[in-house]
């Protein structure tokens, strides 16, 4: 068993409520065996992998001082103990469990309903609860689903954490704001005197972090990095929460952050691999999970075919695919077909998705805009070599490569294999965004990108 496994099962401990007790006293009744029969002891060994017939001895967590505990429902036990001695009892744990009160969650939107993402949830299970991970990042382009699963994934182990901390970062807050609050929750509001600098702060956390099995989740992290030049960097005065994202992934305790971001802070990647720290690049979901989102909206008319055109036109993005069902609900009669022929017909996109990746556009530099123009005008994927002999070929090679990875960082391009391309929806923002800009230039008589090789590529492909 790898150490951190060890670990996460050791440290994490859970203990039955006076609702979960007095079923557990019913089970076991209806079961017939006295507490004191072994066979308690040996079918919930055997649910943890551990025969006491063959062995001879029981699974990790499993003797007479632990299930006398968990019917006395005083101290927490070993939580896989404790679900097997459910399983045995025919109980669902979930239902017999204390629940958490030292949970705080801030600005965690309701996600009742959640389709899709089993192997997302599982994965991300597979690592804040299973490997003990201290750090585990979700990325991807806005509306794609971060907030919702994080939200979710939580919900779903509340019961694994003493205590859980959401923020947003939205707003933007120093570090030295989040922390505090952090800090104030964590100690039960024991904490006044706080340290003053940074430093201090950051190591009180961590003391918390050490003391409890703790859940902080910190939203919306692409809010403290800067826009434009190259992504990953903290906005000027936010320099602290690289400080704390490296102090969390380095320093041994046993609690977990989760971070969602559209971006990928600076530094990750050098964190990642050895220590526990994990990313998640999410996509979108597919058709089935996209197509339950429209259901939210109304009933649709479409064949299969044209569902999964749908779908795929706009990336599974959920919050597009919720935005496109209203539209369609409301202005084609609910008629997928109808919407589709009008999508052919028109370089169209509503405001909503448009604000969304406005937004992210504004936050590129100059050449990052042009390689998002040029793989719009490409439409195909297309290799580095190539995009840099057709297009920017005066561009210095390792620049280019800054870029496309500060692209790909913000999820506003994708690669497959060797090769990079856009999410459909996203290229045609890019393309309404280029036409607006040859427009602009022609306005103002500064022929910038109209005389640029990308437009020359352009008018060959008669996007005029
Ligand atoms: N699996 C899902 N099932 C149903 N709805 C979902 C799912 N994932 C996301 N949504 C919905 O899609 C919308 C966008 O999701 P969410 O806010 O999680 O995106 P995000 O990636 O956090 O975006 P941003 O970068 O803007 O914060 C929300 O309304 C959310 O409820
Ligand atoms: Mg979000």
């Amino acid at each position: 068993m790898p150490q951190n496994l060890t670990f996460a099962i050791a440290m994490s401990t859970l203990k039955a409520s006076q609702h979960g007790l007095a079923r557990i006293k019913q089970k076991r009744k209806e079961k017939g065996w006295t507490i004191d029969d072994p066979r308690w002891l040996e079918e919930a060994s055997k649910i943890l992998g551990t025969d006491w017939q063959e062995e001879g001895f029981f699974a990790e967590g499993i003797s007479q001082g632990t299930w006398k505990r968990f019917l006395a429902g005083k101290l927490p036990i070993n939580t896989g103990a404790f679900k097997a001695y459910c399983l045995v009892l025919q109980l669902n744990w979930n239902e017999i469990v204390e629940r958490n009160i030292h949970q705080d969650w801030g600005e965690a939107p309701d996600v009742s309903i959640f389709y899709g993402r089993t192997q997302e949830v599982h994965l991300l299970e597979q690592w804040t609860i299973h490997e003990n991970c201290r750090l585990v990042v979700i990325l991807g382009m806005g509306g794609i689903g971060k907030t919702a699963l994080a939200a979710k994934l939580g919900q779903q182990f509340q019961h694994e954490f003493e205590y859980i901390i959401w923020r947003s970062l939205r707003n933007a807050p120093v570090v030295e704001e989040i922390l505090t609050e952090m800090i104030q929750f964590l100690s039960e509001q024991q904490e006044i005197d706080l340290p003053r600098n940074l430093d201090g702060k950051v190591l009180r956390l961590i003391y918390y972090l050490r003391l409890h099995r703790c859940l902080l989740v910190l939203d919306n992290a692409e809010a403290v990095l800067k826009s434009g030049d190259r992504t990953g960097n903290y906005r000027e005065g936010y320099s602290g929460y690289g400080q704390l994202l490296r102090c969390i992934a380095e320093t041994s305790h046993k609690s977990c952050l989760i971070l969602t971001s559209r971006e990928k802070p600076k530094g990750l990647a050098k964190l990642e691999g050895e220590i526990p720290v994990r990313c998640l690049q999410l996509t979108g979901l597919p058709t089935d999970a996209g197509r339950a989102i429209f259901f939210t909206k109304g009933s649709f008319i479409g064949s299969q075919d044209e569902w999964q055109v749908l779908i795929y036109h706009y990336g599974g993005n959920p919050l597009a695919l919720k935005i496109v069902a209203a539209a369609i609900r409301d202005f084609f009669d609910s008629n997928i077909s109808e919407f589709l022929r009008f999508l052919k017909k028109v370089t169209f996109i509503f405001d909503d998705i448009c604000d969304l990746l406005d937004k992210q556009f504004y936050r590129l530099s100059k050449l990052e805009q042009e390689i998002m123009y040029w793989l719009a005008i490409n439409r195909e994927p297309i290799n580095l070599m190539k995009l840099q002999d057709d297009f920017i070929a005066n561009v210095p090679h390792c620049e280019i490569i800054q870029a496309i990875v500060s692209l790909q960082r913000r999820s506003l391009i994708e690669k497959n294999a060797a090769e990079f391309t856009q999410q459909p929806v996203v290229m045609e923002y890019i393309i309404a965004k280029l036409v607006e800009r040859i427009c602009q230039e022609i306005t103002d008589e500064k022929m910038e990108l109209f005389q640029s090789h990308a437009w020359i590529k352009a008018t060959a492909k008669n996007y005029i």
